[in-house]
């Protein structure tokens, strides 16, 4: 069956008292309509058309790079019927129609597509949801065969004190697949004859019953899964459900996660065997964790992969970079975009390192900075040496060649290269390159006067 997609994400979502629109809210570090947008991808719709209003530009913007999707935009916001009636306008009428709210992040692309399956030109195929407490959302009523007759929204039921449907408990999620010759035709049809004065889309419902169409229903258990986010405070909710679920699955696949309530997955977190990780971590873009990795407690890490057996020591900084088998990372480390370490690489405490790579058995323990370096194996990196990179104009690169000794507190003017054994003694500004195992010191020679007196404190 030929299926087409609406994403309703027109609305101005004022309850969420922010500049950026609702649907751009960040839920697990992504916008909220980029979680709809993936699980509605996977059902290889023909056309997906996202219905914008509020804040379009903004919105169309964040998603310019995605070349499925197409943009119309609702103006003014006349409620869900009407966006529903300007995004099928692009849409063909073959085959069937999923309209999906965009404030409805974590449905599943499973749910998604048994719902499709239920329908067809003939048949309207409703997902509904049985939840503790229904206040706010449509009521789905039923007639005695159980056969679904109309929608009716909380506010309207509210006003015609209509107790029996308030008292309904299974809601209308706003997602549904409609024929969609049909549903062009019933659209053209609604009134806003309601207590909001608006065009609501779950008018078709009854129109659909009268209209002899089967209406297949399909119900979800998990209330997360069809929550609609309207506020900061349902924003929050869902996201610490949403990580505790991830933290469920990578422990359901091994991992130890200390605390499960302490734990952000803003991306995609792969992790080998035994991986243990500490609470407080925050892992954004893709990480990748080896066999045995070791994750102290309060560390960020994001687009990195990190080697089996490899230890990253607390309150540890990490983005865009690669550490080798068995390395040591942190207290306190900072690895920044380009940092390649190799295996056994050492990196203590207040060590910053950017776009180096460090061999074999490399170590920077304290305080330091690698910024364009290649740096051999076996190289000690002294407490407090620097690579001065960066002449206020260009970046310098810096070789530190194999088996390398850099004592404390020096200087490294790029370009320069430091030769294989070389060893440069602490204090030292290094500007020109030095042969391989020479000992090179650049610093003022030291003086010692002998029997010096000290100034003494003049008698009043
Ligand atoms: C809607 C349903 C309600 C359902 C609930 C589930 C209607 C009339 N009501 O109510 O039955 O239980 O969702 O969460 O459909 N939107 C537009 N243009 C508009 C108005 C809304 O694009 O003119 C978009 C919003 O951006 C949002 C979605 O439609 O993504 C739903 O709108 P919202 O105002 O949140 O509807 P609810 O009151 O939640
Ligand atoms: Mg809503």
């Amino acid at each position: 069956m030929n299926i087409s997609v609406i994403v309703l994400a027109a609305g101005k979502g004022t309850r969420m008292k922010s500049r950026l629109p609702k649907v751009l809210q960040p839920l697990a570090g992504k916008p909220l309509l980029a979680h709809s947008l993936a699980s509605v991808a996977a059902l290889k719709p023909a056309k997906t058309v996202v219905v914008i209003g509020h804040g379009a530009d903004e919105v169309k913007a964040a998603f310019a790079s995605d070349a499925s999707l197409d943009f119309v935009v609702q103006s003014p916001q006349n409620g869900t019927g009407h966006a529903t009636a300007v995004g099928i306008a692009p849409i063909a009428d073959s085959g069937v129609t999923l309209i999906v709210s965009g404030d409805t992040p974590l449905i599943k692309p499973e749910t998604l597509a048994n719902l499709a399956a239920l329908a067809n030109e003939k048949t309207f195929a409703l997902l509904t949801c049985v939840v503790a407490d229904p206040t706010g959302y449509g009521r789905i009523v039923r007639d005695a065969g159980g056969e679904v007759i109309k929608i009716v929204e909380h506010k309207d039921a509210l006003a015609a004190n209509d107790q029996a449907t308030l008292a309904i408990h299974e809601m209308n999620t706003s997602i549904m697949v409609a024929p969609t010759a049909w549903l062009r035709d019933a659209l053209t049809k609604l009134t806003p004859k309601n207590a909001q004065g608006e065009l609501y889309l779950t008018g078709v419902i009854a129109m659909a019953a009268v209209d002899g169409l089967k209406i297949a229903t399909a119900s979800v258990e998990d209330e997360t899964e069809i929550a609609g986010v309207n506020d900061k405070i349902q924003l929050a909710a869902l996201e610490c459900a949403y990580q505790h679920k991830i933290a469920e699955s990578l422990m359901g696949d091994g991992v130890t996660v200390v605390d499960p309530h302490r734990i952000d997955v803003r991306g995609k977190l792969s992790c080998g065997s035994d991986v243990f990780i500490d609470v407080n971590c925050v892992f954004e873009g893709d990480v990748t964790l080896g066999d045995n990795v070791k994750i102290g407690a309060n560390c960020v890490i994001r687009d990195a992969k990190i080697a089996a057996n490899a230890v990253i020591h607390p309150m540890s900084h990490l983005e865009g970079c690669v550490v080798g088998e068995g390395a040591l990372v942190g207290p306190f480390a900072r690895l920044r975009p380009g940092a390649e370490l190799a295996q056994d690489v050492h990196i203590g405490n207040f060590v910053e390192v950017k776009n180096s790579t460090l061999a074999k058995g490399a170590k920077a323990n304290h305080l330091a900075y690698l910024g364009d370096a290649k740096v051999g194996e076996r190289v000690n990196y002294g407490a407090g040496s620097i690579t001065a990179n960066y002449d206020g104009a260009n970046k310098h690169k810096t070789t530190i060649e194999a088996d390398v000794h850099i004592g404390s507190n020096c200087v490294l003017v790029a370009p320069v290269t430091i030769g294989a054994g070389g060893t440069v003694g602490g204090g030292s500004t290094v500007t020109k390159s030095t042969d391989p195992g020479a000992l090179t010191v650049g610093r003022a020679k030291q003086i010692s006067i002998a029997n010096w007196k000290r100034p003494q404190k003049a008698k009043k």
